[in-house]
């Protein structure tokens, strides 16, 4: 992680301990300018790592820079000055900074991280210099927020929260070489929903929607074309703010919000004829209520007349093309788990069921662990309890082993 000399570069310490925790070894190093705002023993005492401020000096056989450049897998400048950008794009190699990107392979990444006040962000030729890195060197760029900067004035320019740019460095670390997944748009949807009766009062159920989030997680990881959500949950994005970021940014990731069934019905059926998998994780509402009452009901006027909703699944597999998959999710409170389960795959017409059992408190709805069975024509598969985040890679497995074993 290279950190260059802007005030936000007393916030390198907190994205190198971050990353120190999540066990990736990080080595700094400082431009000469950063060593006005903090000193290498920091940044030594937080990774445990050697950290560099100059090209010379050291008792190394190689040189240092090329050595630096060899021995990492990518490079994070956070934060990056207008002045590193412009040297950078330039090609500029008077100092260990601009000597490691030179000679850094253009098969590694580069994350930037650029932190500077709003003029100087708006800069055309800032702006110019940042368009010439990305058309020539293996860069991405983790954007400024808008906030309230040094300079004491408001705009764009503040460096991308220490969270963001961890998350953006796991990404690029983690990108699987083989992806299954490549070629397919993945729909799921996800959390509960909700009918009204009032303007204060709705049925609903306990969806949190945290299963479809961790196996949209996992279709990412897996290189999905594009994935698409349909979330109950109105908060869904506070769940995982900088996967919803990353993702829409690169404009991998679609997300529509329902409140009731008629609402979700409608953004199921558009989205569906262009997905190719749907993970039907939702927990939909089976009713609605007839009426809805503009005005608050009495409780002495009160009464719950309700209309039952078509299975949408159901209707789903009667349109579906031959190549398109379909999985569904039972949620479970009797000990008829496996006949209800197989019972839903038949009725439904499912490629699979992922069946659990919701009335054991620590695993199911807005729990972080689950339990399942997946249920296909021919063959049943037991995953134990776990984190839905492991559980949505088990998950995905056996899609990929059923339905796409050459990928
Ligand atoms: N589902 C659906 N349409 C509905 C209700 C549920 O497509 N009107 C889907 C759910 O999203 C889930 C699967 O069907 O993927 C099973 O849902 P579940 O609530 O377990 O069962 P139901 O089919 O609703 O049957 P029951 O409530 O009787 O268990």
């Amino acid at each position: 992680m290279a950190v260059s000399g802007g005030i936000a570069a007393y916030k390198s310490c907190e994205i190198a301990s971050q990353l120190t925790k999540l066990k990736i070894n990080t080595q700094c190093l400082l431009t000469e300018n950063a060593l006005q705002f903090i000193r290498p023993l920091t940044l030594e005492s937080i990774t445990g790592n050697r950290c560099y401020s100059s090209q010379f000096n050291y008792d190394l056989l190689t040189p240092l820079h090329i050595e630096l450049a060899r021995i990492h897998d990518l490079l994070l400048i956070a934060p990056a000055t207008a002045n590193v950008i412009a040297k950078l794009a330039c090609g500029i190699c008077d100092d260990l900074l601009g000597s490691v990107v030179c000679a850094f392979s253009p098969k590694k990444k580069i994350l930037i991280a650029p932190a500077m006040n709003t003029q100087m962000w708006e800069n055309p030729i800032l702006q110019k210099n940042i368009s010439k890195l990305t058309e020539e060197l293996n860069v991405d760029w983790i954007l400024p927020e808008y906030g309230e900067l040094a300079c004491k004035t408001e705009g764009i320019g503040k460096l991308a929260p220490p969270e963001r740019i961890v998350f953006y460095l796991k990404e690029a670390l983690q990108q699987k070489e083989s992806q299954p997944l490549k070629k397919q748009t993945v729909l799921i949807t996800l959390g509960g929903l909700r009918e009204s009766l009032d303007p204060v009062r709705f049925l609903g159920n306990r969806g949190s929607g945290k299963m479809g989030l961790a196996l949209a997680k996992e279709a990412h990881r897996l290189g999905a074309k594009k994935i698409k959500l349909i979330s109950g949950n109105p908060k869904l994005k506070a769940l995982a703010p900088d996967f919803f970021y990353y993702l829409e940014e690169k404009k991998l990731l679609e997300v529509s919000f329902a409140e009731n069934f008629s609402e979700f019905k409608k953004l199921l059926f558009e989205s569906f004829s262009q997905s190719d998998i749907l993970f039907m994780t939702a927990a939909v509402t089976d009713f609605s209520p007839r009426y809805f009452c503009p005005q608050k009901i009495k409780k002495d006027d009160f009464s719950l007349e309700l209309k039952k909703n078509p299975d949408l699944l159901l209707e789903l597999s009667k349109v579906k093309s031959k190549e398109q998959k379909l999985i569904g999710f039972a949620a479970e409170t009797t000990e008829e788990l496996e006949r209800n389960a197989l019972e839903k795959l038949t009725k439904k017409k499912l490629d699979l069921i992922v069946a659990n059992n919701v009335l054991k408190s620590e695993i199911g709805f807005e729990s972080d662990f689950n339990e399942v069975t997946i249920f296909g024509a021919q063959k049943k598969f037991i995953l134990k309890k776990k984190k839905k985040e492991i559980l949505a890679q088990e998950i995905w497995q056996v899609f990929l082993d059923l339905f796409l074993p050459t990928s």
